[in-house]
């Protein structure tokens, strides 16, 4: 089990950079958790940003210590996928992860993952996890793409509190998993809760439109993709973007 210690504030930059920067003080260990009401430069992968209305969502960044060697390292995006699928189980929600870490109900996103590991020779000493969660918004920016939240998909409010909990709980379920080295299970899970899987799937490779079926993913984390000879292609996220 991880011992959670929860750090609520009102308002930060990003609690992964928050974060981040608490951990090169002593005394903060794993388990932190920094959650925050409004993040005034709230990150998403790449140059991506995380829009969220204050108070209405889930906006928070936990800290754990792996200890896995970096190979392993898609397993990081594996369990909190997985967890956070395991949670909206618990509200009657079918979810589906698009690869490589956002989480979706059909072609809507209601939560997106950032994880920022600290290597030390070549073992993952520590990672930040940065989740965001759309719980309670309504109305989202026309910038961001098909977003949904809880309350769009069940038509009533959830207590913070109670979602954060469970999320929390599956977090440290799942994390047993890993740390008991449990690396097939997780990526089998993973590999089951895909969307698109064993579809065709239309990308953009080289600024070329291509299509393929998308057939599963490495267990460093790399798409692998069917292509209409039948060859499997496998790329890293950055190398192609899926429509
Ligand atoms: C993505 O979908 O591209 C990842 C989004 C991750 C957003 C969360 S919100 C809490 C944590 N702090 C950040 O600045 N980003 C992550």
């Amino acid at each position: 089990m991880i011992d959670f210690k929860v750090e609520h504030i009102q308002e930060v930059s990003s609690t992964n950079t928050y974060l981040k920067d608490l951990t090169k003080q002593a005394g903060v260990f794993e388990g932190t958790v920094i959650l925050a009401d409004f993040q005034t430069s709230g990150k998403g992968r790449g140059t991506s940003k995380w829009i969220s209305d204050r108070a209405e969502n889930l906006t928070f960044s936990i800290l754990v210590e792996p200890g896995i060697k970096a190979s392993h390292h898609f397993s990081l995006v594996e369990f909190v996928s997985l967890a956070l699928i395991d949670t909206l189980k618990n509200y009657g929600i079918n979810s589906r992860i698009k690869w490589p870490n956002d989480i979706y109900i059909a072609d809507r996103k209601i939560a997106g993952i950032l994880i920022e590991n600290v290597l030390v020779e070549n073992v993952i000493f520590s990672s930040v996890i940065g989740i965001g969660f759309n719980v309670n918004q309504e109305i989202f920016p026309t910038e961001l793409p098909n977003p949904v939240s809880l309350k769009l998909l069940l038509h009533r409010s959830t207590k913070l509190d109670e979602i954060f909990k469970t999320i929390l709980d599956r977090l440290s379920y799942r994390y047993e998993q890993l740390k008991a080295g449990e690396f097939d299970l997780l990526h089998k899970g993973y590999g089951n809760n895909i969307y698109y899987s064993n579809k065709k799937i239309r990308y953009y490779q080289n600024e070329r439109l291509r299509e393929g079926i998308l057939r599963g993913f490495s267990e460093s984390g790399e798409i692998l993709i069917e292509n209409d000879k039948g060859d499997i292609i496998s790329f890293l996220f950055g190398e192609i973007q899926i429509l």
